[in-house]
């Protein structure tokens, strides 16, 4: 099995649909690996009584290779731009009242929340995760078999692979060659209901600047504009949340899972103003926060909490500008190219990234690599550990000549 994964790549568009669109990204998506998930990446054969019942889409469909389903062998983990820390007080948690079931939306946790972002508590719908909030904004605005989304790649897949599951069409738009929105992103956006816009951009780590993302708000005065945060905290200055007040058609998605290290608990905010909120409302789960995650996430929101996440974002700021450096210092040495990272992650271009891919395997490290055309030559590394940062440090500087 490949650490830094590769093959599959995802499958062409849903074959019955009336979508409009539909470049489908394989662009969007990781690589992953064979031996482990070639059910998840092959399509079905309609022949089972499931298969012949399913949504026809669904039996083309690549699902999202999330860095768990690819797994990997090794002991240095930054394949998921997840926290190295653990902070959760578990004793301090009240579980009393597991017997009933938890309210919608917690309101301690909203008003966490409220008073971390600065959004009113009226703005804000807690859901699982940021990745439960993309599916929600499509199931509620998208019309299937008939409604589109636009992204910019390379990005996020889920983006995709959630419209796909619901057979709303992809507009995969690109960004620029400097990963910038395209001059003609409102031409090209144009008739797709959501746009998403990832900043901190995933993969790359690019940022694009608050008033280039307030004009793709202004020009699309009839679409949502859904700017995924998730990794804000890493660079607060580009948020666009304090726009929520001026825009009807901005969305903000945030989550614990990146700065407040809480990924296995599952926790996002979709940021928006009432009238999308009130439409959200009417297709979330009843339950969709359970009372563990809430006691966990209002004890990561508190004023002890929000202050440990910055000197931990600070931390691994530090951590990821070594190995950011260590890996320039190879890519000069070896050839290829290192983007300038703004979220956890740092992304490498190599003009020989077998060679790279084959160097972390035989040292325990679990990366990311892509199947994009765009991507092929890249691995994504996720900032961790001063241990870890030190063993990655030393191993692209044995490479020196
Ligand atoms: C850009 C982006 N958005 C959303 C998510 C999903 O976040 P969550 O863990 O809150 O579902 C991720 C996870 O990696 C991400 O990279």
């Amino acid at each position: 099995m490949s650490q830094v994964p590769t093959s599959q790549a995802p499958t062409s568009p849903a074959p019955t649909s009336n979508v409009p669109v539909t470049k489908i990204p394989s662009a969007n998506c990781a690589s992953n690996t064979l031996d482990n998930n070639t059910l998840d990446t092959t399509s079905i054969e309609p022949t089972t009584l499931a298969a012949r019942l399913a949504r026809p889409e669904l039996l083309e469909l690549t699902p999202y290779q999330s860095a768990r389903r690819l797994g990997g062998r090794g002991d240095i983990w930054i394949n998921a731009n997840e926290s190295p820390f653990n902070n959760v007080a578990v004793a301090e948690l009240d579980l009393s009242k597991l017997n009933r079931y938890p309210e919608c939306q917690p309101p301690a946790l909203i008003n966490a929340y409220s008073q971390y972002s600065g959004v009113a508590e009226s703005k804000i719908v807690a859901s699982r995760g940021a990745d439960e909030a993309i599916e929600l904004l499509i199931r509620a605005f998208c019309i299937s078999g008939i409604d589109a989304i636009a992204t910019f790649g390379p990005t996020y897949g889920m983006y995709a692979i959630s419209a796909q599951t619901f057979n709303v069409g992809v507009k995969a738009l690109s960004l620029t060659a400097e990963y910038g929105l395209p001059s003609d992103f409102a031409t090209a956006a144009r008739g797709a209901k959501l746009v998403f816009i990832c900043n901190p951009n995933n993969p790359t780590g690019t940022v694009i600047d608050k008033a280039r993302i307030e004009q793709a708000i202004q020009a699309l005065p009839d679409a949502i504009v859904v700017v995924d945060e998730a990794y804000i905290e890493f660079c607060p200055e580009y948020s666009v949340a304090d726009l929520l007040e001026s825009y009807p058609n901005l969305v903000v998605l945030r989550t614990l899972s990146k700065a407040f290290a809480l990924a296995g608990a599952r926790c996002g905010f979709l940021l928006a103003n009432e009238g999308i909120i009130e439409i959200i409302m009417r297709v979330i789960a009843p339950y969709p926060v359970p009372l563990p995650v809430s006691e966990v996430a209002v004890q990561a929101l508190s004023p002890a909490g929000i202050a440990r996440m910055k000197t931990q974002v600070k931390e691994l700021n530090a951590q990821g500008e070594r190995l950011a450096a260590a890996l320039n210092l190879y890519c000069e040495q070896w050839g290829g190219a290192v983007l300038t990272p703004n979220g956890n992650y740092v992304l490498a271009e190599f003009d020989d990234v077998a060679k790279v891919a084959q160097l972390l395997i035989d040292n325990g490290i679990v990366a990311r690599a892509y199947k994009d055309p765009r991507l092929a030559k890249a691995i994504r590394f996720s900032f961790s550990s001063q241990a870890d940062t030190d063993r990655l440090v030393s191993l692209f500087e044995s490479q020196k000549l």
